[in-house]
């Protein structure tokens, strides 16, 4: 068998996209309606340059971080993603990649594995929601968290329920029956890697989300059944923002946070860190790029709360610019699902080893030993580049149009 150690992150995509079904393959693409923001969180990291030092360069490379209370060997977190069988170990095969490379891990309600099995993988694991169902059924899921030793919370909210990508949306079945299986036979069959994985666990992809009962072992709603209550439920306010944070007794994040406004109403309902992100470009449509927004958030509430970035993040050098940028970490998506999808737990420990390799070369050109010593006087930054949301209006805040922007295409 060839060797299935990969050089970078877009050889882990490509490996990912030959490996799996295209639906489930198509799942991990994701975007939204015509993918500006998607297109925008890579193209925005290809316009940042570098500033290197050319001697007097350091020798250490000290990368530790605590971040939402957990001591990190590095700068970068996992991501909660819901995605359904990319790999049969699925989140179980992400969390021991972390906990082997010393990261921590955000688990989503909408994941494939009970709690319970990814905290023992990895006892760094913070339990992330939506806003989904009553109050009392988000803290019979929080409280659930909390037994099994989830030590932080990670509350998601920008979500808009858009649907239609203009690129085709992947068929996701409800339920593995005769006609999805009619469906996904052809793509299935014409990857048999994919297929044999499985096989070996005896088990179809279950399709159902686990962690959005508040026992373990409950019966669980399918993916679908949990989007429909989620659909359904209330949009939550600030002041229930305030209350969920009151309601977990330990680190607290807003994820998703691209305003200044926001993120000072963020401080104020007492969260413990926000990460500057737009969904990885699966929320609204034409937001910019989370990297281009952080600086003004960095600079507003940095001070009070961890701010982390999440969006775009696909090699180290991508780390050192959001830390330069006033990031204390940075959290990663796509990167390790196509690792998974490459190569299950060890393409996740492939992902994280060059992320820390990449981040290792950036400081050591430019010169810093401390990930914390990183700064915008290290970075070339094109004029325009950032864009203030919320609090000041910004003239001129329309998407990049690059070329960067085209050839970055993630499809
Ligand atoms: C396939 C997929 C599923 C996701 N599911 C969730 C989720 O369940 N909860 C959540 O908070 N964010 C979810 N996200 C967003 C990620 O946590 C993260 O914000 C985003 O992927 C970062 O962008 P990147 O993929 O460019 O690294 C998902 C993203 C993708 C690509």
């Amino acid at each position: 068998m060839a060797n299935p150690w990969f050089e970078s992150v877009a050889e882990a995509q490509r490996r990912a996209k030959k490996r799996l079904p295209k639906g489930v393959y198509g799942a991990l693409v994701a975007g939204s309606e015509r993918g500006l923001t998607t297109e925008d969180n890579l193209a925005a990291f290809a316009e940042i340059g570098f500033a290197p030092h050319t001697a007097g360069l350091a020798n250490e490379r000290n990368m530790g971080v605590t971040v939402m209370g957990q001591e990190m060997s590095m700068p970068v977190m996992i991501s909660p993603t819901g995605v359904q069988a990319v790999h049969p170990d699925g989140e179980v095969a992400v969390a021991r990649a972390a906990a082997n490379r010393g990261v921590a891990m955000g688990l989503s309600s909408f994941a494939s594995k009970p709690i319970e099995e990814v905290v023992a993988a990895n006892p760094k694991t913070h339990f992330q929601m939506y806003w989904v169902g009553t109050r009392d059924e988000m803290l019979a899921r929080m409280e659930r968290a909390k037994r099994a030793g989830a030590v932080g919370m990670i509350a998601t909210l920008d979500w808009s329920f858009a649907y239609g990508r203009d690129w085709g949306s992947p068929f996701i079945p409800e339920k593995i029956n005769f006609e999805a299986a009619r469906r996904y036979a052809p793509q299935v069959l014409l990857k048999p890697r994919w297929l044999l994985d499985f096989a070996k666990t005896g088990k179809i992809p279950d399709l159902k989300v686990p962690n959005m009962v508040a026992t373990p072992g409950e019966e669980a709603p399918t993916f679908f059944g949990a989007y429909g209550m989620w659909m359904q439920s209330p949009m939550p306010t600030w002041e229930d923002v305030a209350w969920l944070r009151s309601q977990w007794d330990g680190p607290f994040m807003l994820k998703g946070v691209m305003r200044v406004d926001d993120a000072k109403r963020a401080v104020d309902a007492g969260v413990t860190a926000i990460s500057v992100s737009n969904h990885g470009g699966n929320n609204l449509d034409g937001t910019p790029a989370s990297i281009r927004a952080l600086p003004s958030v960095a600079a507003a509430v940095g001070d009070q709360i961890e701010v982390l970035l999440d969006g775009g993040i696909r090699r180290g050098g991508d780390v050192a610019k959001a830390l330069a940028l006033g990031a204390k970490a940075v959290m990663i998506g796509r990167a390790y699902l196509w690792g998974l999808g490459a190569n299950g737990q060890a393409g996740v420990e492939n992902v994280l080893d060059l992320l820390r390799d990449g981040l290792g070369s950036a400081m050591v050109g430019l010169g810093k030993a401390n990930v914390g010593d990183l700064s915008s006087d290290d970075l070339v930054i094109p004029a325009g580049f950032e864009r203030q949301l919320g609090d000041v209006a910004v003239a001129n805040a329309t998407l990049s149009t690059s070329p960067a922007a085209s050839r970055t295409r993630e499809a």
